[in-house]
């Protein structure tokens, strides 16, 4: 197993753009072209978000003789001239592949030949590697498989951050970093939905939180080394602006409450944020929220400490997150009416030890003191958030 994978890389969660929440396998090289301009345009590049990924569908159906990946005739380009366009602008380039012998929509993958590509990914100019779990796994456990990749990855002369996807399935929160991984999912895929339909494909907003609730991943979390609950929907769905591509996995939008508690777990999670949107087409709303310092600030803060549950019951949750100063601390509201939710900063993760603390809504920017008593009004689906320190 590698060790000497460059592990200064992702000290924070990575902040990006991926393809394929909003153009699945439709996507292209002009497509690619123009998240990376309205990422700058857009402000979203300043406010840190930074690699622009090029999900499944980017290869031809066939290998060259020597099992070289080859793109698609909708990167007439190549990858090596939209890797420098996407570094002219000051962001980092990723492409995709799968530790199988195809990718989830069937196209040849690295299986096998992880030296050959990862040789490939180094001189196209890639930095970002998302490692998907399809196609034939010729036997292979999951460890095996992702370690030959993060063994290539190691023996090349480039540093590429490597996410692995392997959708929570063999526990790779607990062998994610021996084989070299910055991130690894921890759940199965998020669609543009607050609660999917059991018998459909994909996970909902609140179906994702409660599997993160549930799973005891927060040890395995920190600088270098992320649970991914999947990249964000927000953005996604008529009616905050979706192009005419036809997404396979939006389903239907988020309501704006659902985008802000969306956005607002995330980030408490310290998860890693790719935007899956169309970003020709965001709306104010959601560049707004995608960019709010407040919450950026909770997920990228230095500790890098996973939030978790204070107490969740059917109508209210508190969630938590222990900063490098205070904590955040997330009021949600599950139920259909407003509710006020109450809590204590000795019931959460901020530090103890203080009689009065400074609080501050990251939505309104409004401060007061208090002396550890936290009362917030939330509107249903709503997510109140506060950061918290000790004075
Ligand atoms: C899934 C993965 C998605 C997307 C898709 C592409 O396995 O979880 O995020 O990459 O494959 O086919």
């Amino acid at each position: 197993m590698t060790n000497d994978h460059p592990r200064h890389l992702a000290q924070t969660p990575p902040l990006g753009w991926n393809s394929w929440n909003a153009f699945s396998c439709k996507v292209t090289e002009a497509d690619i072209r123009a998240a990376a301009d309205a990422l700058v345009d857009t402000g979203l590049r300043e406010a840190g978000y930074e690699y622009v990924v090029v999900d499944d569908c980017w290869m031809a159906g066939e290998t060259d003789s020597a099992g070289r990946l080859k793109p698609s005739a909708d990167f007439p380009n190549g990858m090596a001239a939209l890797a420098d366009y996407v570094h002219d602008r000051g962001l980092k380039f990723g492409l995709y592949s799968s530790a199988g012998s195809h990718t989830c929509q069937g196209y040849p993958a690295s299986l096998d030949r992880e030296e050959l590509h990862a040789e490939q990914f180094a001189e196209w100019g890639v930095d970002y590697l998302k490692y998907d779990n399809c196609g034939d796994h010729r036997g292979r456990d999951a460890v095996d498989r992702y370690a030959a990749m993060g063994d290539a990855l190691a023996g090349i002369d480039r540093e590429i951050v490597y996410s692995i996807c392997e959708w929570g399935e063999n526990r790779p929160w607990e062998w994610g970093r021996n084989v070299g991984g910055h991130l690894w999912r921890a759940t199965d895929d998020l669609v543009a939905k607050w609660r999917a339909d059991p018998d459909e494909f994909g996970l909902g907003v609140a179906d994702v939180l409660d599997r993160m609730a549930e799973l005891d991943v927060a040890a395995a979390h920190g600088p270098g080394g992320w649970n991914d609950p999947d990249m964000l929907q927000i953005g996604n769905g008529p009616a905050s602006g979706q192009s005419e591509h036809e997404p396979v996995h939006v389903q239907r939008p988020l309501t704006k409450a659902e985008r802000r508690s969306h956005f607002a777990f995330w980030c408490l999670l310290a998860a890693p944020l790719m935007i899956g949107a169309d970003l020709t087409s965001l709306s104010a709303f959601d560049r707004d929220l995608l960019t709010n310092e407040r919450l950026l600030a909770i997920d990228q803060d230095p500790l890098g400490m996973q939030g978790t549950p204070d107490r969740r019951d059917d109508d209210e949750e508190v969630w938590s997150k222990r900063l490098q100063e205070g904590a955040a601390v997330l009021f949600h509201n599950r139920s259909d009416d407003a509710r006020e939710i109450s809590t204590h900063a000795a019931d959460t993760d901020v530090p103890a030890g203080s009689d009065r603390y400074r609080v501050q809504d990251c939505w309104t920017g409004n401060e007061w003191e208090t002396d550890g008593s936290l009362t917030m009004t939330v509107k249903p689906r709503e997510s109140a958030v506060v950061h918290v320190t000790p004075r």
